[in-house]
């Protein structure tokens, strides 16, 4: 029996998480994603071409792997086609994808009340989704009257979107928002049901036998722990869960099924939408970072806002997710600075602390408590740990000494080769 390797982000997304992924799933039979939807964006460089993958789970650039959409998954049937449709025009196949019967269909009556919802939240009060319909659909979910993709290809399809899009027009009209057409949606997903038919399958039977024949899997996490429903600094959270339980609800594998937990990160740290962060440098400094790092938005093109690297952040993404092994991106870019600093505790009402805690009160209160490191190397697409500068070495031992989790993945530029691995 194999086990599921995993890799999940440990801070507010956009960590770099499709590098990792795609270097682990060249070496997997399988790879599966679990919890989100196309709210994510993981962007991979191969052959000097940049792919923005949503929904495909990273697997599919590898010939011969299983590309598995799990049931914890919202799905825009709309997305995932345009997707296919790049990869099959650049010549990829896509037969071995599979998507789970039991994954929520997004409609674009969600997509309408996402951006509803956040029009009329109060300016400190928006949360700054990326209006992708993700929180209704996960609403719709809970409430027990969402569209599966069983739905989305059998017989009970059209009833219950005319069950649900009345039932949201009462909403649309009270709120003076443009109301849905149902028929209209029944005709625009019908071709899309056709077209994604012959991928929608039983993935929990599907997975559990992989597991039996020995096949290697890998689980590619979207979003992060600190965007985590649960876990994350609510309520500027996305609406699954990222962090590793998300993995057993999102594809019906067992606690007892997980292997390895890699938690990706930056070398800094950055945060797309509103919240709070404690290493926010919204000054000069964090322009610097967002140039440097390129860190603009592969979903909604949003800048990015950039800070310093917080430890105490991570050891509560260490703890919540068991995470076995850290992967750090962007070492170049933290290199090109000629300081940089390192968040080692927070100083809470005069008291030093190393636990975090989301609470609303505690993030305004807390001031970080920096360590300072020298910077000014230059690593570009070093592939051997042996071949980064000592400055280097010296701020991942640190991490390492702090966190208690060896450094297995070290990202050192933005192309699928420029990486070491440990
Ligand atoms: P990847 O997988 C960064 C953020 C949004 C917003 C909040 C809620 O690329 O790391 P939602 O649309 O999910 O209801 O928005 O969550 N968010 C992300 N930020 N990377 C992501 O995914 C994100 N997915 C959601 O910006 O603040
Ligand atoms: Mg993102």
């Amino acid at each position: 029996m194999s086990k599921i390797n995993i890799v999940l982000g440990t801070f507010f997304g956009d960590e770099g998480k499709g590098k990792i992924i795609d270097y682990l799933a060249t070496k997997s039979d399988v790879t599966v994603r679990c919890s989100g939807g196309n709210n994510a964006g993981h962007t991979i460089q191969v052959n000097g071409k940049k792919y923005a993958f949503h929904l495909a789970p990273s697997g599919i650039l590898t010939p011969g792997t299983l590309a598995v959409i799990g049931n914890g998954v919202v799905v825009d049937p709309r997305v995932l086609i345009e997707e296919l449709e790049v990869l099959r025009g650049d010549g990829y196949s896509i037969e071995n994808l599979r998507i789970s019967d039991k994954a929520n269909v997004i409609m674009p009556y969600h997509i309408e009340m996402d951006k509803m919802l956040e029009a009329q939240r109060a300016p400190g009060d928006k949360i700054g989704t990326t209006a992708r319909g993700i929180g209704p659909c996960y609403c719709d979910k809970y409430e027990r009257c969402a569209i599966r993709m069983e739905d989305l290809i059998g017989d009970t399809f059209e009833e219950k979107v005319r069950k649900n899009v009345k039932n949201k027009n009462i909403i649309f009209k009270a709120n003076g928002w443009q109301e849905s057409d149902a028929e209209a949606i029944i005709e625009e997903y019908k071709p899309l049901a056709e077209y994604l038919k012959s991928y929608v399958c039983d993935t929990i039977n599907l997975l559990h036998d992989c597991l039996e024949k020995d096949m290697s899997m890998l689980c590619e996490g979207a979003q992060a722990t600190l965007l985590d429903i649960d876990f994350g600094s609510y309520p500027f959270v996305t609406s699954s869960s990222p962090s590793v339980g998300g993995v057993c609800t999102g594809t019906g594998l067992s606690a007892h099924d997980i292997g390895e937990v890699y938690g990706v990160l930056k070398a800094y740290s950055s945060r797309v939408g509103e919240g709070p962060y404690i290493t926010e440098q919204n000054n000069e400094i964090g322009d610097t970072i967002r140039e440097l790092g390129h860190e603009y938005g592969a979903t909604t093109k949003r800048p990015r806002r950039c800070g310093w690297l917080d430890l105490v952040a991570l050891n509560y993404a260490v703890k919540v997710n068991g995470i076995t092994g850290l992967a750090i991106n962007h070492l170049d870019t933290i290199g090109k600075l000629p300081t940089f600093k390192l968040c080692v505790a927070y100083e809470d009402n005069g008291v030093r602390t190393t636990n975090y805690s989301t609470n609303a009160a505690f993030q305004e209160r807390c001031k970080p408590i920096y360590e300072e490191f020298e910077g000014n190397f230059e690593i570009g697409g070093a592939t051997r740990f042996e071949e980064l500068p000592e400055k280097a070495k010296i701020y991942l031992k640190r991490i390492e000494e702090l966190t208690g989790v060896p450094v297995k993945f070290i990202g050192t530029g933005a192309g699928r080769e420029e990486l070491i691995v440990r």
